[in-house]
């Protein structure tokens, strides 16, 4: 099954950005620990651009892709995000991820705009928690 692992604004930066917020691990680690799920085939791909992020929703809902979504800060306030983002209801799955807990950070991240059209949200296992949304993604489809 092929799934895409998109991710918002400054995620491009992991493994320097905030590595005592975010950890050590890059995007190309990210896309490693995805390889190793089986039956899956997953694309990774990262955005600062909210535009550019809302067309490859609507690509995943042209496609039915599954996708594995980290809005990153798009997530406190993206409503068009979140309308792309309700368009994959009744198509395809849609797993929020977060690296980080943001309900055990600064008020403004205890807020999400896109969790109510998500499937299910996964935060605060670092990037283990792509690995466990795929490996969800991968269980429900067999
Ligand atoms: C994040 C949490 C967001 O609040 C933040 O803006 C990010 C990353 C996370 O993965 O923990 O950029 O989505």
């Amino acid at each position: 099954m092929r799934i895409l692992v998109l991710n918002g604004p400054n995620l491009g930066r992991l493994g320097s950005r905030e590595p005592e917020v975010y950890g050590a691990a890059t995007l190309a680690d990210v896309q490693a620990l995805l390889d190793g799920v089986a039956g899956i085939e997953a694309e990774v791909r990262q955005t600062d651009d909210e535009a550019e992020l809302v067309r490859w929703i609507h690509g995943a809902v042209d496609a039915a892709t599954p996708v594995i979504l980290n809005p990153a800060a798009f997530t406190h306030y993206s409503y068009a995000l979140r309308d792309a983002c309700a368009m994959l209801r009744g198509v395809a799955p849609l797993i929020e991820v977060h690296i980080s807990n943001p309900h055990a950070r600064e008020a403004f991240r205890h807020v999400s705009a896109i969790s109510a059209v998500a499937t299910g949200v996964i935060a605060g296992f670092g990037i283990d928690g792509y690995r466990m949304a795929a490996e969800s993604l991968s269980r429900a489809a067999r």
